[in-house]
């Protein structure tokens, strides 16, 4: 890939919620990084729950939707919050039913990166190690980066606009990462996802 080149990232969020804090740092992230990388956010709720006979006998259209999503973009942004101690559900569900076939996925060799957060200080680190361990074991890269946990989110925006300064510029310093991983890194040929 050219390193002028712009990147297309696809954002997946943790949280169905209408008003989400991981939502709406995505779309806070599309405007601050538009110079440098393109972040489409894609809608994970038409993803049914993960059941093996649906997946052999065809899979639903909103999990091969996201398929394409994921094949057609150069990198994926996950930002997410942390429920109880954990990936939230619907995450981890739309991450099982795109981690098929195992370890010959979408996601396979697929730069990662990750962004938790949280109301309370811990930032939801917990699910962000959880989520590695997930991915990890799909076969995706997670790009090398200063962990990226936002805590106290409730108290970092202002209107739809993210406004912690020391945040963001942690921020866009991974993903700025992840375009450098993006644009620099290639793969053997013998490795790369198909
Ligand atoms: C079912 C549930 C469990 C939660 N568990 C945790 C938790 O373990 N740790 C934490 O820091 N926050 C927890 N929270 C609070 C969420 O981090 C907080 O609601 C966050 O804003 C949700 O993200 P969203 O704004 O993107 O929907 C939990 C929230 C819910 C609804």
């Amino acid at each position: 890939m050219n390193i002028d080149q712009r990147v297309d990232i696809l954002a997946i969020s943790g949280s169905l919620r209408h008003g989400s804090f991981s939502t709406g740092l995505v779309h806070s992230l599309a405007k601050h990084t538009a110079h440098f990388m393109r972040i489409t956010f894609h809608d994970i709720s038409d993803i049914p729950l993960y059941n093996g006979d649906v997946d052999k006998a065809g899979r639903p259209e909103g999990v091969r939707r996201l398929n394409q999503a994921i094949t057609r973009s150069d990198g994926v942004l996950i930002v997410t919050p942390e429920y109880n101690h954990g990936v939230p559900g619907v995450l981890k569900n739309a991450l099982d039913w795109a981690s098929e076939p195992f370890q010959r996925s979408v996601f396979r060799h697929k730069p990662v990166c990750l962004i938790s957060l949280s109301l309370a200080a811990t930032g939801g680190v917990r699910a962000q190690y959880q989520l590695r361990e997930t991915l990890h074991s799909m076969l995706a890269i997670v790009v090398p980066a200063p962990e990226m946990a936002v805590g106290a989110v409730h108290t970092k925006f202002l209107g739809e606009d993210f406004v912690d300064d020391k945040s963001l510029t942690l921020m866009l310093g991974g993903l700025r990462l992840l375009r450098t991983h993006i644009t620099t890194s290639e793969l053997p040929a013998e490795l790369k996802a198909g």
